[in-house]
């Protein structure tokens, strides 16, 4: 099977069919997505938060990045695998974008890297572009930002800033990104801006009219442990299915009732004799 590219996502949405986007962070998580038949993994710096327990995506390093693209890409075969570049990297003089970007290539196998916010990391994202780093946008609520917006909530809802948010989308198809992620925004700006790029849109509570969606693995499979944005559907509960599985076990081994004859080696009664005496 051949692996998904950033020229089959721009045909996709040229045939208007929706791209599937899903996070993963380890081995499992990305054969279970590709089993399911997402088109892109995106490696998150929402890792920071539903696996390694952060409050926000801010402490996330390059190399817990480069950790688990590693974990991602030994396993997946057919997706097109994208890494954010974490807090501030995209903001740092160009050497150090390419550095950082070139490592989650290079030691990393991802195909592209994603980065978060508009004009202040334009020049960031050309010089990854001109050095062959494909790099996917992302506006709207970027929560590397969280310290500046005062929390997790809607942005463009006013004329203002959703012309804002048009202007920059616009700004970075120009810079070369080969999509953009739009989180929390109105469906009505959504569908405007997905009309104006010829690149695809990939949205996460931004409604029905972008030409791809994405969710955080840990929650459209119930597998966090806190709340859960109201724009997030869940498909399964595997948090549930792990605290009863447990429980079931911590009983058993409590009751003596695991381990049995079934899950047990034994050695040949003569070599036992000796062993006992
Ligand atoms: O880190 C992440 O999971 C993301 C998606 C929610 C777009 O950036
Ligand atoms: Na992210």
């Amino acid at each position: 099977t051949k692996r998904m590219t950033v020229t089959t996502l721009r045909r996709m949405k040229e045939q208007k069919e929706p791209i599937a986007m899903v996070t993963a962070y380890d081995a499992p998580s990305a054969v279970f997505a590709e089993a399911g038949g997402a088109d892109v993994l995106l490696v998150g710096d929402s890792v920071g938060m539903v696996v390694l327990g952060y409050d926000s995506t801010v402490p996330v390093t390059i190399d817990e990045m480069l950790h688990h693209t590693k974990a991602v890409t030994r396993k997946s075969r057919r997706a097109l695998v994208v890494t954010d570049l974490p807090f501030l990297t995209a903001h740092l003089q160009k050497e150090e974008v390419l550095k950082a970007a070139g490592r989650l290539l290079q030691e990393g196998g991802a195909q592209a890297v994603k980065v978060e916010g508009g004009h202040a990391v334009i020049p960031g994202i050309e010089a990854c572009v001109a050095a062959g780093i494909p790099v996917m946008g992302h506006i709207g609520l970027t929560p590397q930002s969280v310290n500046q917006l005062g929390g997790y909530r809607i942005q463009g809802k006013n004329i203002k800033e959703a012309r804002r948010l048009l202007e920059e989308a616009q700004a970075l198809e120009a810079a070369g990104v080969f999509a953009l992620v739009l989180e929390c925004v109105p469906e009505e700006l959504a569908i405007r801006i997905s009309r104006e790029l010829t690149i695809p849109t990939i949205g996460i509570g931004a409604g029905r009219g972008c030409d791809g969606q994405v969710l955080v693995y840990h929650d459209l499979l119930g597998y966090g442990d806190g709340r859960v944005p109201s724009f997030v559907k869940q498909y399964a509960s595997i948090g549930e299915a792990a605290r009863t599985g447990i429980g079931s076990y911590v009983k058993d081994v409590k009751a003596g009732h695991f381990p049995t004859e079934k899950h047990t080696f034994r050695m040949d009664a003569a070599v036992a004799e000796g062993l006992y005496g």
